[in-house]
């Protein structure tokens, strides 16, 4: 499949199971219930990759008073090392920018090696830590920021992108 026709759309009601599908090959899970609350966050942001073959991936973040933060992240299994979480990461940068966010957090695993890469490579910064946040399974997070005060406007789909 190419990624021509995958679409990045604002997620509804209707994406829920899939995405509760592809949350149980997760490590620390959203129960279905976490995931409708999340969706009627008032100052909430949430956007899918589909196909007509289904839910790609799928990202859930927040802004308050001009700090947002990225509150879930995923890519269906097959579809990895694709560039679809970076693609994700740019459609949120865009909402962000429009909104008017100075900063974006988000707390990862330690030892999640591909996030952790994927943020890098999104200008994040490991600002802190919390030692055994996780439970299970038991791990420390790393809590990133990126500065989105200087940011400017990303082209839309089909243009050229630009790094922020
Ligand atoms: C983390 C995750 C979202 C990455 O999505 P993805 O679509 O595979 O990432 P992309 O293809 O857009 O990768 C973009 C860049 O991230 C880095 N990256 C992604 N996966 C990587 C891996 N397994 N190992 C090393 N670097 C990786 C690379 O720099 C990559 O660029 P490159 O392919 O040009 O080298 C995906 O692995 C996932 O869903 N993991 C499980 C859920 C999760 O950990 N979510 C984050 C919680 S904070």
């Amino acid at each position: 499949m190419n990624g021509a026709e995958i679409r990045c759309l604002t997620m509804t009601a209707a994406d829920l199971p899939e995405i509760w599908n592809i949350e149980q090959f997760l490590p620390s899970p959203w129960t279905f219930n976490q995931l409708g609350d999340e969706l009627q966050l008032p100052m909430g942001w949430h956007f899918t990759l589909k196909s007509a073959a289904g839910m790609h991936g799928y990202i859930f973040g927040i802004t308050v008073a001009g700090e947002a933060e990225i509150r879930k992240l995923a890519i269906q299994r097959d579809f990895r090392r694709q560039g679809l979480g970076h693609r994700l990461l740019e459609r949120v940068w865009r909402h962000l920018i429009t909104q008017k966010a100075t900063s974006c957090f988000l707390e990862v695993r330690e030892e999640n090696t591909a996030a952790t890469a994927l943020y890098q490579k999104n200008l994040f910064q490991t600002v802190g830590s919390r030692l055994g946040y996780y439970k299970l399974p038991p791990g420390n997070a790393l809590i990133l920021r990126k500065d989105l005060s200087s940011a400017q406007p990303i082209p839309a789909q089909g243009q050229k992108t630009c790094e922020i």
